[in-house]
């Protein structure tokens, strides 16, 4: 893990320009950075307000500098981020403090999650994952999500995916891996951890990148993963119910 410095390398991307690093093609001014994470919320929220029972506390893994915490402040009574880089929570704070519901904190990046058990309705992670270089704190944001998670809360991921078979398995392990570039997961992969940390599947699909070239870039596979915690999870059983 020492291989890769997620936090200096986000720091520095933040110090450079944020908002680029963020959002590309929608960082021109705060306008636009604005308006695309009025767009990326809906993309968010697909599917999510029909099963979602409460809209007390949302989450969101790897929050930059709050671009979707904002409009989302509005469907949630309390919103929090979490990020490796302290350089874009220090901007996030600054850019919604007139959002006294919005709490951004930053984190070490290595997949825990500094919250107790069963403190939030919906959590999610938006472009996000796909630059951890390591799969395994992937997972571990994963689990650590059912954690802190209600019962019967909602989870929604966004993933960059790759094809099953043997040359693609090659192809991505000899792909090179930084902070920017990092893990891709096969659906069957990432749903299996999915369910290995103890959630029911509510919606998973791969979207294929399209076969035309963008600006001379392929466009990724995308796979987005909505599912469900339990609502029969253990709760502490009060002296006074035995
Ligand atoms: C492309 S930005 C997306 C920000 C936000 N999700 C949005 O859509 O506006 C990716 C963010 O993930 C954060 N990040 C990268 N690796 C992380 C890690 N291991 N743990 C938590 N956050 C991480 C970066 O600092 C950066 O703010």
């Amino acid at each position: 893990m020492r291989r890769f410095d997620m936090k200096s390398d986000w720091d520095a991307r933040a110090g450079d320009d944020a908002h680029k690093a963020i959002a590309c093609d929608d960082a021109q001014n705060e306008a636009a950075f604005r308006a695309s994470g009025e767009r990326d919320v809906q993309l968010v929220l697909e599917g999510v307000s029909e099963i979602l029972e409460a809209h007390q506390s949302a989450l969101e893994i790897g929050c930059g500098t709050g671009r979707l915490l904002e409009p989302l402040a509005r469907h949630f009574q309390q919103v929090f981020g979490v990020d490796v880089s302290g350089e874009m929570v220090r901007r996030g704070r600054e850019r919604l403090a007139h959002l006294p519901q919005v709490h951004l904190v930053e984190i070490d990046g290595l997949g825990k999650l500094p919250f107790r058990d069963e403190s939030f309705d919906f959590c999610f992670s938006y472009i996000t994952f796909h630059h951890i270089p390591i799969k395994s704190v992937v997972r571990s944001y994963i689990s650590e999500t059912h954690r802190v998670l209600k019962p019967a809360g909602v989870a929604r991921w966004h993933f960059f995916g790759r094809p099953a078979g043997i040359l693609a398995s090659i192809r991505e392990s000899v792909t090179h891996k930084d902070t920017w570039r990092g893990c891709k997961f096969t659906l069957s992969e990432i749903s299996a951890a999915v369910r290995v940390a103890g959630f029911e599947i509510v919606d998973a699909h791969y979207v294929p990148a399209q076969s035309w070239r963008l600006f001379g870039k392929t466009p990724p596979d995308i796979i987005w993963i909505t599912a469900r915690k339990s609502d029969h999870a253990a709760r502490p059983v009060s002296p006074a119910s035995k």
